[in-house]
């Protein structure tokens, strides 16, 4: 049975499913988006993210890692979670020598892992107890998502039901946790709106942090502060990625595409607070920057005009390839718009 005839089965027996259901099936289920023996992060996958551009991001964030080992001490290791190909991990790991866990619930992401990262323990979970770093890269994005639109003044969630062999949004009544977080985080959007409610990355948040002893959490993700988000709740920010393209309609092939939607940090950053935490949001390019990338691009520059002054071709198309991957990595309306959250634990 394909995926999406086992969705309809489910509806047909207990009737319309909450879209974090339905976005529960389409990523997580065996026969889901990440279920499946492809690894849907590297270059030849579904989507390219700040480390497939280049290992100077893992390479970068070594630094704040490094800065994070000398403020706690030993013992000391890194999580990744969504480590997908290890191409954040593995450039880090060369810069900094700790215990390293690669958590990822995709099988073909941990065989690519365990290929790859022989010195890594490689797992589903996260680890019980965590004292160090613990980085995710595009993840929250993918947890799953209620969704809800302002009509008429009032909230109402939209559901997945059944209209003959098509799945279809219909009307539901606001469950009390959704209303919550809406009432919280929405509280601005107009008639119309539609809005991703993220309970389930909140709990996430304070479930990693409940787990840490000592060290940060860093959250990395497309998305925005409620107010940064507020311009783009018309129609809402619930998309889909499929070979690196914007993909058909959410419904349209459970476990064929990639859902997502822009992360509310606010929300996020929120519940970091309420677990306790410190917490410190800002851009990815003033992150990177913070930690030396541009005085590295500057470097790159000068080096790469001495090489065309001596000549040396090669060496400046080395050179010139680098600086490429740095401004990607910096760029304001593209990865550079990402915003980073870091959550401290004493
Ligand atoms: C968009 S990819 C990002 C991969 C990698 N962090 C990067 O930046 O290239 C998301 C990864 O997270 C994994 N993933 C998704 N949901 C997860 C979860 N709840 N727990 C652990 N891994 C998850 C997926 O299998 C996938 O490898």
């Amino acid at each position: 049975m394909s995926l999406k005839a086992t969705i309809a089965a489910e509806i047909a027996a207990r009737g319309p499913m909450p879209f974090e259901r339905f976005m529960e099936l389409s990523l997580y289920h065996p026969e889901g988006f990440f279920g499946g023996s492809k690894l849907r992060s590297e270059k030849a996958g579904d989507f390219l993210t700040s480390p497939e551009v280049s290992p100077l991001f893992g390479r970068t964030l070594a630094r704040f890692v490094a800065t994070e080992r000398a403020r706690i001490g030993e013992p000391f290791q890194v999580v990744e979670v969504g480590a997908g190909s290890g191409s954040l991990l593995r450039p880090l790991l060369e810069e900094v020598r700790a215990p390293a866990v690669a958590v990822d619930v995709s099988p073909a992401a941990r065989a690519s892992l365990a290929a790859s990262l022989p010195d890594v323990e490689i797992s589903e979970t996260i680890p019980d107890r965590v004292r160090g770093v613990v980085i995710a890269n595009e993840l929250l994005d993918n947890l799953p998502m209620a969704l809800a639109q302002r009509v008429g003044g009032a909230w109402r969630e939209r559901w997945v039901g059944l209209e003959g062999d098509d799945l279809v949004f219909v009307d539901a009544p606001v469950r009390p946790a959704v209303a919550g977080w809406l009432e919280q985080h929405a509280a601005e959007v107009g008639d119309g709106g539609w809005v991703e409610v993220q309970l389930a990355a909140g709990e996430w948040v304070r479930d990693v942090l409940g787990r840490m002893q000592s060290g940060s959490l860093l959250i990395i993700d497309y998305g925005g502060t409620s107010e940064d988000l507020l311009p783009r709740r018309g129609d809402g920010t619930l998309r889909t990625y499929q070979s690196h393209h914007l993909g058909p309609h959410p419904l349209d092939f459970p476990g064929e595409t990639d859902i997502t939607a822009d992360v509310e940090f606010s929300a996020i950053a929120a519940a970091a607070r309420d677990a306790g935490a410190e917490v410190e949001l800002v851009r990815q390019d003033d992150f990177l920057a913070g930690l030396g990338l541009r005085e590295h691009l500057s470097e790159l520059r000068a080096a790469e005009l001495e090489a065309a002054r001596e000549g040396d071709h090669d060496r400046r198309l080395r050179l010139r390839t680098v600086k490429t991957e740095i401004e990607t990595l910096l760029h304001p309306r593209g990865l550079g718009g990402f915003m980073v959250l870091v959550a401290k634990r004493p």
